[in-house]
């Protein structure tokens, strides 16, 4: 079965003036949120991510510009395009993921469900399969 992507929609108040996206946590976040990042500035042709979580849910929003993320939960595989303002996808854990084809205004707003913990990160995708494999 082909992996399921779960897109998650901000709403965008646009008027004359540009745009604003309000995200009320608890609301407009569909998980409890401990933290948000920012990523900005990635070059055309960067690659990045490249790893799974244990147990983090992620919801990755587009605030501007674009950029691809490929999403793999070991059996099959989904590329998705985030191109419009608040356009979302969430990131459930053991989804390895990549990012890739960044504009260069791309600014992507990630909510995650916990703390920064490098133990909660699977960065070789062959320990990805495996585990992926197991649980299945
Ligand atoms: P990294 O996980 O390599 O980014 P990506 O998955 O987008 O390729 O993170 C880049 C750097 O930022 C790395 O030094 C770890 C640090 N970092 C934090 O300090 N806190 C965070 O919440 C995140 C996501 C990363």
């Amino acid at each position: 079965m082909t992996l399921p992507v779960e897109w998650h929609r901000l709403v965008v108040r646009g008027d004359a003036r540009g745009t604003l996206i309000p995200v009320e946590l608890g609301r407009d976040v569909p998980f409890p949120t401990a933290r948000v990042y920012f990523i900005s500035g990635t070059m055309a042709g960067v690659r990045r991510g490249f790893h799974a979580h244990r147990a983090l849910t992620q919801l990755a929003v587009c605030i501007t510009g674009s950029c691809r993320f490929l999403l793999d939960d070991g059996a099959s595989k989904v590329e998705v395009a985030l191109d419009a303002p608040g356009c979302g996808v969430l990131v459930r854990p053991m989804i390895w993921h990549e990012m890739y084809d960044f504009s260069s205004d791309c600014v992507l707003a990630v909510f995650a469900d916990g703390p920064y913990d490098e133990s909660d990160y699977v960065r070789d995708y062959a320990e990805f399969a495996s585990l992926a494999g197991a649980a299945r």
